[in-house]
């Protein structure tokens, strides 16, 4: 892992890839060589894509960039994040900004405890065969632990277990799974199969599935921030209008689930982005925020926002199972890269660090839309990716988005016409031959 770095990398945006990489580089203590060598052709050939999964005809490669301003329990972060969606990766880059002006995000999480699932059915008698269970919880510790071996020896292993009476002879046993830096989901299923058969016989029942849940929620990690209204405004809105106004946009969310499931979405948008470019598996960590969302039977945003005096107070907790080691960081030179890059020491400082991004997002969307609107910044993004389906390249792209974007007219047709302009007017005159 590389040391402590510095995350304010000011005007990062503004500079040529090639620049980037070169001030990326010396800011992560990298050589160019190395970050390029990683993330160039998306960080996977298909020979090793072949060795991953089935089938496998290519490799599909998304953008790989970097937010920056992050600051965690006051330590900075430079944050890998992949994503396709114009915007993202600007908005919590200036949202970690303003957050940094109040101290930055706290975060704490929990143990890294995951769950494992085993299923009885037909257990004759749910309360006697729970007291069994129970009185071996002991043996069935120790049974878990053998089949996790090095899980143990990293000072990993099974604390703990319960019983849950699921109704009409359906009982689960739950084992609760330190799985320290690994995401856990080979470990948590190896310990499920290792005591199913003794599970089963203390029961009396017939097993079922043994497997993991994804709704890991005694993995949980916690963020705060505080903002100061004034690092909230803008030339147009005062800090004060923008921080009531997000917190009207919170408690609409906290009112409607129509908007609370966009509202986790715009900070699914951070979030996710740094799972995938840590090579963690985000299927899981949706289903898991999901499921969190709608636990008292209603979905509600995961992250709600209230004034506090003048100042704008965010706070979010989401269980979140990430892991720093086994997985694709083992093949995938780009998500080996990717955990480089944020230096995270421990799978837990990923989740605080990921789900910071996710508070950024989050405040990004919410303070858009309580002011100006999504589409300005969007459209003006969207308006480059029109303009390279058009055909721009190079510094046409940027001179055809303008173009497109001032007319308000940002479609194909728009910016044919307006690249068709761009081209002739970089065409040199020629002097007319005199007659
Ligand atoms: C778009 O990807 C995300 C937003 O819709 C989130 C939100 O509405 O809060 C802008």
């Amino acid at each position: 892992m590389v040391g402590k770095r510095n995350s304010r990398l000011p005007g990062f945006y503004k500079l040529s890839v090639e620049q980037r990489r070169r001030m990326a580089a010396e800011a992560l203590g990298v050589t160019v060589d190395e970050l390029v060598q990683a993330i160039e052709n998306g960080g996977l050939g298909c020979e090793r894509a072949d060795k991953i999964i089935e089938n496998v005809v290519g490799t599909f490669a998304l953008p790989f960039a970097l937010t920056l301003n992050v600051k965690v329990n006051g330590d900075d972060f430079v944050v890998p994040m992949v994503v396709e969606e114009p915007s993202v990766v600007a908005a919590a880059s200036n949202a970690a900004k303003m957050i940094r002006a109040g101290g930055g995000f706290e975060a704490e999480a929990d143990d890294p405890i995951m769950i494992s699932q085993v299923q009885l059915d037909g257990v004759p008698d749910a309360t006697t065969a729970g007291d069994r269970i129970m009185q071996h919880r002991s043996e069935l510790l120790e049974l878990g632990n053998r089949a996790v071996p090095g899980l143990v020896r990293r000072g990993g292993g099974v604390r703990g277990l319960e019983v849950r009476d699921l109704g009409e002879g359906m009982l689960v046993v739950h084992f609760f799974v330190d799985c320290r830096d690994a995401m856990g989901a080979n470990l948590v299923n190896t310990v499920a199969e290792a005591v199913a058969d003794r599970v089963q016989e203390l029961s009396g029942g017939d097993i079922g599935l043994r497997i993991l849940s994804n709704l890991c929620d005694e993995r949980k990690v916690r963020i705060r921030c505080r903002v100061p209204a004034h690092a909230l405004g803008s030339k147009e809105f005062a800090g004060e209008a923008v921080r009531d106004a997000v917190v009207r946009a919170s408690r609409f969310a906290e009112k409607d689930p129509y908007r609370a499931t966009t509202h986790n979405k715009g900070l699914m948008n951070g979030l996710d982005a740094v799972v995938l470019a840590t090579g963690n598996d985000w299927r899981a960590v949706e289903s898991g925020a999901h499921a969190y969302a709608s636990r008292s039977g209603t979905y509600r945003p995961l992250c709600v926002w209230r004034a506090d005096g003048n100042d704008l107070v965010g706070e979010l907790e989401i269980p979140l199972s990430l892991g720093t080691v086994g997985g694709p960081s083992r093949v995938h030179d780009g998500a080996r890269m990717g955990l480089k890059i944020v230096g995270a020491q421990s799978a837990s400082e990923l989740a605080m660090v990921a789900a910071s991004v996710g508070m950024a997002s989050n405040l990004a969307a919410l303070r858009a839309l309580a002011t100006e609107g999504i589409q300005r910044g969007h459209m003006a993004l969207h308006a480059r990716s029109v303009a390279i389906a058009a055909g721009a390249s190079g510094d046409e792209v940027e001179a055809v988005a303008k173009r497109i974007h001032s007319q308000g007219q940002i479609t194909l047709d728009a910016a044919e016409t307006a690249l068709r302009d761009v081209r002739r007017a970089a065409v040199p005159v020629r002097p007319q031959a005199r007659p």
